[in-house]
Formats: structure tokens, C-alpha cells, sequence
């Protein structure tokens, strides 16, 4: 847990600054012309990002939701209700607008519509008390919630693995490199954590099926 809370603050304690300082020239992102309340859009997005990926850091961890279940249930109410809903449905508006491409676009719009589908299909099955649905479409609500991570880390990379392709791949055209890895960045972001997170609940399924053949087993009875 200690790991993935300082990875988490870190990348909060990086991501703020320009957002909260209500200064629209230090946006990373730069603003379509065509959509003048980008910058206000955007700043809420990381915001209510912001307290999804920390709160959520906090209900995955297991030591607190055994010793704590009511703050648990309480938290549960701000990852979903302040952080991922808000969050989700803003990166949607702001995803549709980007200035990086349609590779891009497309990654965004479909991360915010799984982002916001898997949040809402773990609230209603936690409402309903199915709590080992809940437990996995939290999971996989979790891992796209921390995947913004990922795809920075995978952007970051790419930028410098095309580079030298600058001028021949790319003909010299710097934006159509940067969308490049933007776009491959983006979605390798979202996917593998997904499909890691679904390997982890189906080796856990896996091992809980097998822990319970071997508990039904009756004692060896002499065969043959
Ligand atoms: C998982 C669903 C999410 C989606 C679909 C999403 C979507 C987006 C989009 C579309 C942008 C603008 C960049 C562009 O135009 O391509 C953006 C920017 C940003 N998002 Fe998200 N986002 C998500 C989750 C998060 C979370 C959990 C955080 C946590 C803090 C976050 C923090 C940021 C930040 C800081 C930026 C500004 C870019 C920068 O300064 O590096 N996002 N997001």
C-alpha cells in the first residue's frame, strides 16, 4: 500500500498546481479555440480526479476496510459521488475536445465511458449488497482510475523511444509525432492496467475455487 499512496500523492502533488492556480496559461493541455471554457472544464476534471485517486487509494486497502467498515462505506460515497462521477463525466467533455487527435479522442472518450461504468456498476451492486460484484467492478474501476498514471509513464516513453524517427517515419513533423505517442500512450495506459486487474480477480477466483474443492474433499477413502 505505502508504494501506490506515495505514487499517488506524488503524481497529485504534480498535477495540481497549474489547475488550482486558476491561471489558464499554466494548463499542460493546451485550449481549443472553438471551446473557451476548456480551462475551467479541465481544472475540475483534475480536481475531482484527484480525490478519486486518493480516496480510492485508501479503500483498496484492505487493513482498512476490515478495521474501519463505516469510514469505508463513507469514503466509498466521496470515490464515487466526488471523484469518479464528477471526474469521469468532465474527462468525457474534455476528452471529446482534445487537441491531441482522434487516436487520443477515441481512448479518452471510451476510458471515461468504462471509468464511469464500472464506478456505477460497483456502487449499485454494493446498494444491492452483492458484495463480491461490488469487490470486482471496484477493482477494475480502481485500476482505471490509477491508469492516468500509466499512460503519462508510456506517453513520457514513447516521446524519446519515436524520436529518432523524427525525420524519417515522421518527415520532420513534430505534432504528428507527439500524437503519435499521445494516442499510443494513451490507450496502452488504460488497457494493460485492465487486463492486469482482470488477470488478478480471475487468479483470485481461481485459487478461492481451488481452497474450496479441497475443503469439500472428504477424507482419503482407500480406492480400488
Ligand atoms: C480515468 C478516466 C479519465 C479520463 C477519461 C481522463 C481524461 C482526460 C483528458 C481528456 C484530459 C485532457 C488531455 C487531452 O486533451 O487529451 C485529461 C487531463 C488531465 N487529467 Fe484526466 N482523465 C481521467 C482520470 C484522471 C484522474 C484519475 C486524474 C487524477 C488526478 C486525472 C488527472 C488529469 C490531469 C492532471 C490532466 C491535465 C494534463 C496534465 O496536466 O498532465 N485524470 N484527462
Amino acid at each position: 500500500m505505502a508504494p501506490l499512496a506515495v505514487v499517488a500523492v506524488a503524481f497529485v502533488a504534480f498535477s495540481l498546481p497549474p489547475y488550482v492556480s486558476l491561471d489558464p496559461a499554466r494548463s499542460r493541455v493546451p485550449a481549443p479555440a472553438f471551446f473557451p471554457p476548456h480551462y475551467v472544464v479541465l481544472s475540475l476534471h483534475v480536481v475531482f480526479g484527484s480525490v478519486a485517486m486518493l480516496t480510492g487509494c485508501l479503500q483498496v486497502w484492505p487493513w482498512f476496510r476490515e478495521r474501519h467498515p463505516r469510514a469505508h462505506r463513507l469514503v466509498g460515497r466521496v470515490y464515487v459521488l466526488g471523484g469518479c462521477l464528477p471526474a469521469g463525466l468532465l474527462g468525457l467533455v474534455v476528452g471529446l475536445v482534445t487537441p491531441f487527435g482522434h487516436v487520443i479522442r477515441a481512448s479518452n472518450v471510451l476510458l471515461a465511458l468504462l471509468w464511469l461504468g464500472c464506478t456505477i456498476a460497483g456502487w449499485r451492486a454494493a446498494r444491492r449488497r452483492g458484495f463480491v460484484e461490488h469487490r470486482r467492478w471496484m477493482v477494475r474501476s480502481f485500476a482505471l482510475t490509477m491508469s492516468i498514471i500509466t499512460n503519462r509513464i508510456h506517453t513520457a516513453v514513447l516521446l524519446v523511444l519515436l524520436e529518432p524517427e523524427l525525420m524519417t517515419t515522421y518527415h520532420g513533423d513534430r505534432a504528428l509525432l507527439t500524437q503519435t505517442a499521445a494516442g499510443l500512450g494513451g490507450w496502452l495506459g488504460w488497457v494493460l492496467p485492465l487486463l492486469a486487474a482482470e488477470w488478478w480477480l480471475e487468479r483470485g477466483d481461481a485459487r478461492r475455487r481451488a481452497r474450496r474443492r479441497a475443503a469439500t474433499r472428504t477424507p482419503a477413502s482407500p480406492v480400488g
